[in-house]
């Protein structure tokens, strides 16, 4: 089908009134042609295109360079938390930030019935056979600094009867590295299947089958960990705090989130917050960098927070580690004319950077998000940011939003006093 055949048949079967539907669909198009095309090929069955706003946070200090942050993000008051953070920060010597390594892990997972002492020779006397079966791939990368740092041979016979694996460590450069790792991986369990069914007795001495080959989004080696630290005395949110009770307030918040899973998850989502809005911006695969961010944080067992806080010779410390396995070049970074905009406003960073650069918007966020909630608790900011939203959802006009903007500056936002501030202002 077309698209637009596509665009009749869904309506015509899942609408009530499918002009009106499919003319929504339309409302959303790009007028320029060549770039809906390009929107329209990142995916299957492309009927239009969906928004997100894409929002700036100013003031970061990183490293003591200053950068504007792109957020891609749905959800009010984020980049608003994220710009105070950044302000804050900012006259308190800013955010240090560094890449503790950069490794991407990759298996083959396969099962081997037969004399395990003999698999593991045959994998010894062929292990630079299958690297070198990576040579149209890896070429190109060791080029660029990057390639196969490690392989072994595990066997995990224990969990599952026979199961085998390749682990791979991998350099990446500035990619992401999925595609690059995926055909290494192909290459090297078609190379093993091979040569095993060659030079093995399949009777004797022993039989594979490959099961699969894939990257892992788990990245415990690709971390990057963001601090900022001032003297407790210059702590003080505002004139109502002393710079020491905020302190161990924020303390306690962190270690509440260190202790228990139920506290831990929402504050590590409101890290995500500014994470995922900077990964999305730069076009960076924010479904793997979600899975592999939260099995770090079950590392030792238990769900916990994965940053930390603390009060040392007066001086107060926030951390975050994070593992992010980012790319600066390949994937959409080329092809979305936002995403390009979005690298050329951060300076056009290499991999590293960009690490440290989305490390520092998850900090940022976090600390915005416990200042809120040890102090002024988190709806007092948040409704004021949603405002604009209420008044959209009960069709405020042009002149009801200016005049609603004044008045809750000093009153509380509900859908219920939005509601009846309406009621009583001229449209
Ligand atoms: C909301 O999107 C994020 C927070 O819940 C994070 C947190 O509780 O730390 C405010």
């Amino acid at each position: 089908m077309t698209k637009a055949q596509k665009i009749a048949w869904i309506t015509q079967a899942h609408f009530k009134n499918p002009p009106h539907a499919a003319a929504q669909l339309k409302t959303y198009w790009n007028a320029d042609l060549e770039l809906q095309n390009k929107h329209d090929e990142f995916i299957e069955n492309t009927l239009t295109n969906f928004y997100l706003p894409l929002g700036v946070a100013p003031n970061f200090l990183i490293n003591g360079q200053s950068y504007t942050l792109p957020m891609v993000i749905e959800e009010s008051s984020v980049v608003a938390a994220a710009g105070n953070a950044a302000k804050f920060w900012q006259t308190r010597g800013g955010f240090e930030a560094v890449v503790v390594d950069t490794i991407k892990v990759g298996q083959v997972h396969f099962l081997f019935t037969g004399d395990k002492q003999l698999l593991h020779s045959f994998f010894n006397d062929h292990k630079s056979e299958l690297v070198a079966s990576t040579a149209p791939y890896s070429k190109n990368m060791e080029a660029r600094g990057g390639g196969i740092q490690s392989i072994d041979l595990i066997d995990k016979s224990d969990l599952i009867p026979d199961y085998f694996q390749l682990h791979l460590r991998f350099q990446t450069a500035d990619a992401m590295g999925a595609n690059y790792i995926n055909s290494c991986l192909e290459s090297i369990a078609s190379t093993l299947e091979t040569q095993v069914k060659k030079k093995l007795d399949p009777k004797k001495e022993g039989q594979i089958e490959i099961i699969m080959s894939i990257l892992s989004n788990y990245v415990p080696e690709c971390l990057v960990r963001a601090a900022v630290k001032c003297p407790v005395s210059e702590l003080s949110p505002s004139k109502d705090w002393t710079g020491a009770d905020f302190a161990k307030k924020m303390v306690h918040a962190v270690e509440i989130a260190k202790q228990e899973p139920y506290r831990a998850v929402t504050h590590n989502k409101g890290i995500m917050n500014g994470v995922d809005a900077v990964v999305v911006a730069t076009g960076n695969d924010f479904r793997a960098v979600e899975a592999g961010v939260h099995a770090y944080a079950s590392r030792e067992g238990r769900y916990s927070s994965l940053s930390s806080a603390y009060i040392k010779d007066e001086v107060f410390h926030m951390e975050l580690t994070l593992p992010l396995a980012l790319g600066t070049v390949g994937g959409l970074t080329k092809l979305h004319p936002m995403v390009e905009w979005s690298m050329e406003l951060l300076g056009n960073p290499d991999a590293k950077t960009l690490m440290k650069i989305v490390a520092v918007a998850g900090l940022a966020q976090n600390f915005a998000s416990l200042r809120s909630l040890v102090t002024s608790g988190i709806q007092k900011g948040h409704m004021k940011m949603h405002l604009l939203n209420i008044l959209n959802q009960l069709g405020a006009s042009e002149n009801q939003k200016q005049q609603a903007i004044t008045h809750f500056k000093n009153h509380t936002v509900s859908v219920k006093a939005v509601g009846q501030f309406l009621q009583n202002t001229l449209p």
